[in-house]
């Protein structure tokens, strides 16, 4: 029903290329994110998922119908924005009310629609209020139930939650999740939050400059990123040059970098080739002999601490459980070969 299939959805607004070349297919009743910075083509490709906006190149299909010259009340989709699109002179009731009643729909039909999400969404006892006399959580969800009365089978979230403060977030982030699965509606959410694309995707689509840059699930991203780009923006990986020089054959290489000539898994890299190269803070065995380092920065965090480390000029960020350690301290530590990853390749 709300599956959906995107095929070379390219999009340019005079001689600027805002989308190149996109394609995805979401599943009936995945959540899918759209990830990236400001700029690179979320809200551009959302609307062309809805119908707001019409694709230079390429193919929308939603329940194997094509739909792309079709408008957006004829599409089985809905949007929901942040709170404040909310209309704020109609009380809550008024405003779950409003597209129902654009689409003419019967009294009865309206009436029982509104009460299903109000109750579903905990809004029962605000309905004759105005947004401006509901918290910014209660907002949030008469702009979710603004969308749900519509019944879609396909709902497309455009950075609903980045008015909220961040405890509301999570709690709001929650909601949604649920809400979307009990209503098994195919969702396709924008954020630039990667830690929201993390927790609440079935898979995400990390967009650059308007490109598909991975196409993953969450933990595959962060554990398996392609580009450096994906590696910087999820997580903040460590990226450095690499130049591989042996493999022995049993399934480790040896590259050298910056920091030293370190054993990798062998990624099937051929000697001589140099690539970008990336590993996680929380990966770096502290204490461990290898590698050695000065601390020039320290962040305690709580359940961790953040270091930056000057390894001969080039600077990292390593995380560790040991809270004794100061600035200026030297260390060693190791890196894993399972824990060094090949990205793309340098020039
Ligand atoms: N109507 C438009 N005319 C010209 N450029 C646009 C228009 N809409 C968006 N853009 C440009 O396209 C790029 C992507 O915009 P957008 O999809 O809104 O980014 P995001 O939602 O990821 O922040 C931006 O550089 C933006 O300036
Ligand atoms: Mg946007």
């Amino acid at each position: 029903m709300g599956a959906i299939r995107i095929s070379g959805v390219t999009k340019s607004f005079g001689e600027f290329q805002a989308l190149s070349s996109i394609s995805l297919e979401v599943a009936q009743g995945e959540f899918v994110t759209l990830l990236g910075p400001s700029g690179c083509g979320k809200t551009t490709l959302l609307k062309i998922i809805s119908g707001f906006i019409e694709p230079t190149d390429g193919q929308i299909e939603i329940g194997g119908e094509n739909v792309t010259r079709l408008p957006p009340e004829q599409r089985d989709t809905a949007l929901c924005f942040q709170s404040y699109a909310l209309f704020p002179h109609l009380t809550v009731r008024e405003n779950l009310e409003f597209g129902l009643r654009q689409k003419k729909l019967g009294r009865d039909e309206i009436a029982s629609r509104v009460r299903d999400v109000s109750t579903k969404l905990e809004l029962a006892a605000q309905m004759d209020k105005l947004p401006n006399q509901l918290s910014g959580g209660q907002q949030q969800r008469v702009s979710l139930g603004r969308a749900l009365v519509m019944r879609p089978s396909v709902i497309l979230f455009d950075e609903p939650l980045s008015n909220l403060d961040a405890k509301l977030r999570d709690q709001v982030r929650i909601e949604i999740r649920r809400i979307q699965k009990d209503y098994d509606l195919t969702a396709i959410y924008v954020t630039h939050d990667q830690a929201e694309a993390l927790a609440m995707s079935d898979r995400v689509v990390v967009l650059n400059q308007g490109r598909a840059e991975q196409i993953d699930t969450p933990e595959r991203l962060y554990a398996a990123p392609a580009t450096s780009f994906v590696a910087d923006f999820i997580g903040s990986a460590n990226v450095m040059e690499g130049t591989v020089l042996s493999a022995d054959g049993a399934g480790l290489c040896t590259v050298e970098t910056p920091i030293g000539v370190l054993e990798a898994k062998d990624a099937g890299v051929p000697p001589g080739a140099i690539r970008r190269l990336s590993w996680r803070p929380e990966k770096a065995q502290i204490g461990e002999p290898g590698l050695t380092a000065t601390v020039t920065h320290r962040a305690f965090q709580g359940h961790f601490t953040d270091l930056t480390v000057d390894t001969g000029g080039t600077l990292y960020r390593v995380q560790t459980g040991r809270d004794d350690i100061r600035e200026g301290d030297g260390i060693t530590f190791a890196l894993r070969p399972a824990d060094i990853v090949f990205l793309e390749a340098v020039g």
